[in-house]
């Protein structure tokens, strides 16, 4: 099985053109920032964005915050550098690095779910808390949850227009399936149609990802000594558990 992320390298500028940054984004972004404050037992003006892609979430979060943006891929940064200039970012790896500093909040969002074992899971949550200033909140949302999982579920989305380089049209087709529900990993497939004046190219992606269930992001993060808050997030289809866990002061 490749688990080379050609979306994180080579087709990382497919990116901005997978669910437009300034709509799509904002409103999550927006649900982010509120918890944040109602949860927060000190001021916040700093905020580590874990995972931070190509910097859409970055992009809805800085005008609340002083981002810093930490992500593995280099490709990836620089989209998040070229969307927000302004911001600073880190290449580094969830599971191990250490900034030298911490921060009033953290964002892990869409992207541990490429912690694909329980330690690497653990790993990540335990880097986000060493990050976090007593009294700070650590978000995290699960992409997938073991309760929320539909095997087999395919979802067919088209480039967002605006951000498309001209004549270029491309469509993501992306499938999850769990071909072992007793074990903590499922697959991702995913196809890009990728045209160019209407000349084809197909790409497609193979990852191996994480699955844990509630009841394992609960025993974690409660196990690093934090008051944790469980929440929704509910919008146009989308439903996910946000976590919003306060490092105790
Ligand atoms: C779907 S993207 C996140 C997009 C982001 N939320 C945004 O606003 O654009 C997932 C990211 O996780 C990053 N990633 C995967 N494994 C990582 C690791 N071990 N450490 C840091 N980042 C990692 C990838 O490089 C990728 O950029």
């Amino acid at each position: 099985m490749d688990d080379r992320f050609k979306l994180y390298h080579e087709l990382a500028w497919l990116w901005p053109l997978w669910g437009d940054a300034q709509t799509e984004y904002a409103h999550y972004c927006q649900s982010v920032v509120d918890r944040i404050r109602r949860h927060a037992q000190r001021p916040v003006s700093t905020l580590l964005d874990i995972g931070c892609g190509g910097g859409k979430n970055v992009l809805n979060l800085k005008d609340d915050f002083e981002v810093t943006g930490l992500d593995l891929s280099p490709e990836m940064l620089a989209q998040a550098r070229t969307l927000n200039p302004e911001c600073r970012f880190v290449q580094g790896d969830m599971r191990t690095f250490r900034l030298d500093e911490t921060f009033d909040a953290v964002l892990m969002d869409d992207a541990i779910s490429h912690m694909n074992s329980r330690a690497d899971f653990v790993a990540a949550l335990r880097t986000a808390h060493a990050h976090l200033r007593p009294g700070g909140v650590l978000i995290a949302t699960p992409d997938v949850t073991t309760e929320s999982f539909q095997q087999n579920s395919t979802s067919v989305t088209l480039a967002a227009a605006r951000t498309s380089p001209p004549g270029v049209e491309v469509v993501f087709i992306e499938n999850r399936y769990d071909p072992d529900p007793t074990d903590e990993q499922y697959e991702a497939t995913i196809f890009y149609l990728i045209r160019d004046h209407g000349r084809l190219q197909i790409e497609t992606d193979h990852w191996t990802l994480g699955i844990f269930s509630l009841d394992t992001w609960r025993h974690v993060l409660k196990g690093m000594g934090c008051e944790l808050h469980e929440g929704r997030y509910s919008a146009s289809g989308d439903d996910y558990v946000v976590f919003s866990s306060v490092k105790t002061p």
